[in-house]
């Protein structure tokens, strides 16, 4: 499908998605019991809707993460296990945070679904409302690592999680409030590596010990790394199952029963299918920069104004180019000065080869499909993009761009009388 044609037929700037991209990245994973979707990393319904096709369960953070997973079909509650020698059934949604906001606990309570605490003060708000519930306990394993400090969530300079020392006074506590804790899961951030992740297991055995029989699942949280760069490795998938494997297994020697092994990437399952297509709407030199300013910015791909992330550009001309590269700035339309997409963590602007653009041309950012929409503002009072899923061939708008309406909605103004 050519990038015009999307471009003509839906506008831009445009999130479009690949599900053949999805669907094998689901696959990939297929050796873990549950593959679990961190959905904050693309909640499309769409999205939604083709993860669970493939028999990957969600992950929810929020009352409108539960609203849109039960929105894409997902069952609220596991099926009843009927053999006892089978694996534990799994957990169609699970809601993971530090906090029950209160329309969160009334979604959780209203739908019955398992929650994955972060913090002792939810056992007992939702042992108050759902008595005997079974729970699951993240906990922070007193370290983390991700692709910027502000995705490192282990360690004391993260807010996630029980603090690994606490979990003897923890499960005292799940236990007075007539809880039982059924799972176990660490999350030490996210774009991290390999490396960093295989430490998690030995430290999630040690807590696992401490729970005990009660368990009947653990999860190794996210973080699943994928190349943004050329030159950057594809994970080793399976050397990393074989060692939570081997950890599972360790346990179900010990507790004697089954214990389901889950896995929760986001980034993984749609990073790569995703890809925001903008069109260049002005080019300016300031002294030696080369300026293209794009009809996208922060407030569509957050990441590089964030983070310092990286994401390959090219470009789509609209008729044949000048030949050769030249080192531009890329930037969108904000009134900020950040507004670059060329740009290295701490703000300081940078420039990508790219051939001679001209206005109309147009600029596609690709390995955009995670943490991308999900991030996107209205700042600037710039509406929302559209999203377009790509299957078999066939294009199809997922989400609407919004309109300058649907910006005001739900506001007014005063009504005074005009002085
Ligand atoms: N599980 C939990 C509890 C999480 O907090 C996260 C991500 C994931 C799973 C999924 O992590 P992943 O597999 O995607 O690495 N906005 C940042 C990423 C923030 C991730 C937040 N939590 C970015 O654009 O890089």
């Amino acid at each position: 499908m050519r990038v015009s044609d999307l471009a003509e037929r839906y506008g831009t700037p445009l999130y479009v998605y690949d599900a053949a991209v999805i669907r094998q990245r689901c696959a990939d994973l297929a050796a873990w019991d549950t593959v679990r979707f961190a959905q904050k990393a693309c909640s499309n319904l769409a999205v939604l809707d083709l993860v669970r096709r493939e028999g990957v369960l969600v992950d929810a953070v929020s009352h409108g993460e539960i609203a849109r997973a039960i929105a894409a079909g997902y069952p609220t509650t596991a099926a009843p296990q009927t053999n006892p020698d089978a694996l534990p059934p799994a957990d169609p949604i699970v809601y993971t945070a530090d906090i029950f906001d209160r329309e969160s606990l009334e979604a959780v309570v209203r739908h019955g679904i398992h929650v994955n605490c972060g913090s002792a003060d939810m056992l007992d708000q939702l042992a108050e409302r759902v008595p005997g519930a079974h729970v699951t306990l993240r906990i922070n394993p007193g370290f983390g690592h991700g692709h910027s400090q502000k995705t490192n969530t282990g360690g004391e300079g993260s807010k996630h999680g029980i603090w690994h020392e606490d979990v003897p006074d923890v499960l005292r506590r799940a236990e007075w409030a007539g809880l039982s804790v059924s799972g176990l899961h660490m999350h030490i951030g996210s774009g991290t590596d390999l490396e960093h992740l295989a430490t998690v297991a030995d430290a999630l055995e040690k807590t696992a010990r401490e729970i005990g029989r009660s368990l009947t699942t653990i999860s190794a949280g996210g973080g699943l790394p994928v190349p943004y760069r050329a030159d950057e490795p594809r994970p080793d998938l399976s050397g990393y199952f074989t060692l939570w494997d081997t950890t599972r297994k360790r346990l179900e020697d010990a507790f004697g029963h089954r214990i389901r092994l889950e896995i929760e990437p986001g980034r993984y399952l749609t990073a790569e299918s995703g890809a925001l297509i903008t069109e260049v709407r002005a080019i300016k030199r300031q002294g030696s920069k080369k300026y293209l300013l794009v009809d996208a910015g922060f407030h569509t791909l957050a990441r590089p104004v964030l983070y310092g992330s990286y994401h390959p550009m090219s470009l789509a001309p609209a008729a044949q180019p000048p030949s050769g590269h030249e080192a531009v700035a890329i930037g969108g339309p904000l009134c900020e000065s950040g507004d670059i997409f060329t740009q290295e963590e701490g703000g300081f602007v940078s420039t990508r080869d790219l051939p001679p653009a001209r206005v109309g041309d147009l600029l596609i950012i690709e390995i955009a499909g995670a943490y991308g929409f999900v991030m996107a503002s209205n700042y600037n009072s710039k509406p929302f993009p559209a999203e377009v899923l790509i299957d078999a061939g066939q294009s199809r708008l997922v989400r609407a761009r919004q309109t300058a309406e649907d910006l005001l909605r739900g506001e007014s103004v005063t009504g005074l009388p005009e002085s």
